[in-house]
């Protein structure tokens, strides 16, 4: 097996670290513009106040393609968790990077997120939303990994199930790197140990 730098060290261009790729950004992008469509057809049926809440730093790809496909008007409340700090593939203990800011009392709340996978980072997001007594919460999520997704934890819309496996590209990171990679793909595996 061919030896590589670590990732962030190696001269050769980001596409070099990359094993596979699992979704082509046309794909991506196909599929986030439907989703809008689904998300557009619910809240219109609202009389509006709504509120997208991206979790840090995984959902912003996504959040910034399918909100430039959603008509509507919205409010964006930020909020950071880190579940995997540093270069690790097995979830830690989610936390709070920064605090929920923005308006989500009594508006109509939909949790932006890159990836559920064992569904702790949402299970507590969502948590710390209902605290706050919204008026809707709802739940979108580009991947899904099915094997693991629990089910006390409600996602109503799903861009793509996918392997469990660790992937990174469009806004999901390994050791923070790749997120700027167009497509969803999976590392080498050399550059995970
Ligand atoms: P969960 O709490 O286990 O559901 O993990 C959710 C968070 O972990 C996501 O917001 C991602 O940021 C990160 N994560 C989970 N799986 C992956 C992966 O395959 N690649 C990169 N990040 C992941
Ligand atoms: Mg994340």
């Amino acid at each position: 097996m061919r030896t590589r730098p670590p990732p962030g060290q190696s001269p050769e261009p980001l596409e070099a670290d990359i094993a596979r790729i699992l979704l082509h950004r046309d794909q991506i992008d196909r599929r986030v513009r439907a989703l809008a469509a689904d998300i557009a057809a619910v809240y219109s049926r609202d009389d509006i106040g709504l509120t997208l809440v991206p979790i840090l730093s995984g959902a912003i790809i996504f959040l910034a393609d399918l909100i430039r496909c959603l008509p509507l008007r919205m409010k964006i409340a930020l909020v950071q968790i880190s579940t995997y700090p540093g270069a690790r593939t097995t979830p830690g203990d989610p936390q709070t990077v920064l605090a929920l800011s923005g308006d989500v009392g009594g508006r109509h709340v939909l949790l932006v997120d890159d990836i559920l996978d064992s569904g702790r980072t949402l299970r507590r997001v969502q948590a710390l939303i209902r605290e706050r007594r919204p008026r809707s919460l709802r739940t979108a999520v580009l991947l899904r990994k099915p094997a693991r997704a629990p089910a006390d934890v409600p996602v109503e819309f799903v861009g793509f199930d996918v392997e469990d496996q660790f992937v990174v590209g469009y806004g999901l990171d390994y050791n923070d790197l790749y997120r700027n990679y167009p497509h969803v793909g999976v590392l080498h595996p050399e550059l995970m140990p």
